[in-house]
């Protein structure tokens, strides 16, 4: 049996002029993906509080923040106040992931933890009684659009089996070049929330696009 999907709609991918109205066209996915980039954990610089602040007041989704950012320790709590559900920092980015995921339990949100392609999934086995989302990326962060990393399937699968070691619920996350080709192979290796931008934004009805996301549950 593969895991029930969630669908997260990447806004990186939406119109930003007309925010209100692509979260909309959204509304039956999941939860909405915010991507907060900073220009030095990653190239890009994207959207900080104020977006997800307005983001919070067009929807009803669940906000799952994704911060590709350096010092995420000084950040926690204002994204936590400007409406995320969950906040996803990078393993990368921080010293001391341990107290970050504490952190940010305590600023009231679900504490998520990202691994770079090149980031062995060793990096979280001592973190995950205190993690409720594990994000493994699936392109090099920084963009939208670039072509999902066939390799990445097999590190999704070994985050699968050592999150099912664990025995509590805690979610498998793929993000980059997801699409309905690449879905069902990413939902057989074990992730059950999705991540998609382009997908999803570049599709003619987003609604659409969802549903096929959703085919992949099998
Ligand atoms: C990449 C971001 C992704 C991105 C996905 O750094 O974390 O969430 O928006 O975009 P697509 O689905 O277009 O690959
Ligand atoms: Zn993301």
């Amino acid at each position: 049996m593969l895991p029930l999907i969630k669908i997260a709609p990447s806004i990186l991918a939406a119109d930003f002029g007309h925010l209100g109205r692509d979260l909309g066209r959204i509304a039956s996915a999941d939860m909405v993906h915010i991507d907060v980039m900073d220009g030095r954990f990653v190239p890009n610089i994207s959207m900080g509080q104020p977006v997800v602040a307005a983001v919070r007041k067009y929807t009803r989704l669940p906000l799952d923040v994704h911060l590709m950012i350096v010092r995420p320790e000084d950040h926690i709590e204002a994204f936590a106040q400007a409406g995320a559900d969950g906040i996803t920092v990078h393993v990368e980015a921080t010293h001391h992931l341990h107290r970050l995921l504490g952190q940010i339990k305590s600023a009231g949100a679900r504490a998520g933890v990202a691994l770079n392609p090149a980031t062995p999934v060793s990096a979280i086995e001592n973190v995950l009684d205190l993690t409720d989302l594990v994000l493994v990326m699936t392109v090099n962060p920084g963009f939208g659009g670039q072509e999902f990393i066939p390799g990445s399937l097999r590190k999704v699968e070994a985050v699968a089996a050592m999150v099912r070691q664990v025995g509590r619920n805690i979610d498998v996350q793929v993000d980059g070049g997801i699409s309905a080709a690449t879905a069902p192979a990413v939902a057989r290796a074990g992730a059950n929330v999705l991540v998609a931008g382009s997908f999803v934004f570049g599709a003619k009805d987003p609604s659409e696009a969802i549903v096929s996301l959703r085919r992949a549950e099998g």
